[in-house]
């Protein structure tokens, strides 16, 4: 056994026993294992001494005048930098009952009394490995816990700057393309009208083709940028966005649309209602893209407390753990990092010939 955290310095063990005579035997076994001893007679200069020396860990007889083992254990075990210090608890067992007493009060291990040296060493050594590991452990955790808050902060705010430079594109697909394709077929409208000429009627056609290709270039353009825009939500709300998505699918597929609402969207951050927004439209995209359904229903309910999205289509459905593993597809995969992401749940599931199932929970405190 080693102490990985700092090999070279020594543990230090407070030993409370009002028998001057064990607490000197104990400091003559463990300072041969190069620890350092302090003593105290009685529980309330443990107490004391314990705040002043932040041992690595106690060694207590249970019975002691002043304040007993038990009840000064319990208040080491009471304060935070107890927590991690183990206590051993010893005495002469008289009722039988003192070592569930002692393991009450918080003790880590107990020995009986008349104290066996060796065992006395093995029992200490081993209390100050565990502990080692568990301040190991806490702080791992610690660790870990900051490092994925951090890699959840960072994935938002590029989530945030994927929206703006959604944003910032389509403006400058529309204003700048737009108006140069609008300026170029603005004269190439006025040469049109200018060839009135019967030798010119040949390029006269050549010209309203290009004209022709000016003008579907513009509306691929304006749908470009229509599609890149993020939704209206701030204006319109996320019933009213999702309501018009839906009745545009249900027009332009023949498919039959449902949409059911339980409670409303009241005061929900922005993020929120777009991981919303953008996780039916990828489903209902996919609904129309891949699955053949003759049907989809959206559900939404709101509570205070959490957000629940369902998308069903009743289409030919498709093997999730295989398209996952494939990986080479990111709709699916980009719905479950945002809902991730918002500390949210999601599931998909879906059989071949039975539809696709999809439900989305996402809590509202925290998100
Ligand atoms: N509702 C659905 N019905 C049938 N197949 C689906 C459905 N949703 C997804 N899929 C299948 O899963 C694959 C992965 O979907 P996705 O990650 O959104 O990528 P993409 O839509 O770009 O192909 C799709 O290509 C399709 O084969
Ligand atoms: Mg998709």
């Amino acid at each position: 056994m080693s102490f990985k955290s700092d090999a070279t310095r020594k543990p230090m063990i407070l030993v409370a026993d009002d028998q001057r005579m064990t607490r000197h035997m104990i400091r003559r076994i463990l300072e041969h294992d190069e620890m350092i001893i302090q003593e105290a007679q009685e529980g309330s200069e443990a107490l004391r001494m314990f705040k002043e020396f932040s041992p690595d860990m106690v060694l207590m007889d249970i019975v002691m005048p002043v304040m007993d083992g038990l009840e000064a254990c319990a208040r080491i075990k009471g304060v935070p930098e107890g927590r991690y210090v183990p206590v051993l608890m010893f005495t002469a067992p008289e009722s039988g009952k003192e070592i569930d007493l002692a393991f009450r009060a918080g003790a880590a291990d107990f020995i009986s009394k008349p104290l066996n040296p060796e065992e006395l060493r093995h029992r200490v050594k081993r209390l100050l490995y565990l502990r080692e590991l568990e301040i190991e452990r806490e702080k791992n955790e610690k660790d870990l816990k900051e490092s994925f808050l951090r890699i959840q902060t960072l994935s938002r705010k590029v989530l945030q700057a994927y929206e703006e430079e959604r944003i910032r594109l389509a403006r400058e697909l529309h204003d700048e393309l737009g108006m140069t394709l609008t300026t170029l077929k603005l004269n190439l409208q006025i040469l049109n009208s200018e060839m009135i000429l019967p030798r010119e009627m040949k390029r006269k056609e050549n010209l309203i083709d290009i004209l022709q290709l000016v003008e579907d270039a513009l509306a691929a353009i304006r749908a470009k940028s229509m599609a890149m825009r993020p939704p209206p939500l701030a204006d319109l709300g996320l019933l009213a966005v999702l309501e018009n998505m839906l009745q545009h699918v249900e027009m332009s597929t023949h498919m039959k649309v449902q949409f059911h609402v339980e409670g409303s969207p009241d005061n929900l951050p922005l993020e929120l209602e777009t991981t919303i927004y953008r996780c039916v439209q990828e489903a209902i995209t996919n609904a129309v893209r891949h699955s053949s359904a003759k049907a989809i229903t959206v559900k939404l309910k709101f509570s205070d407390e959490e957000v629940f999205v369902s998308v069903d289509d009743n289409g030919i459905g498709f093997n999730v753990a295989e398209k996952r593993q494939k990986g080479d597809h990111v709709g699916l995969k980009g719905m479950e990092e945002r809902v991730n992401l918002l500390n949210g749940k999601i599931l998909i599931k879906s059989h071949k010939g039975r539809g696709t199932h999809i439900q989305i929970i996402i809590p509202v405190i925290n998100s």
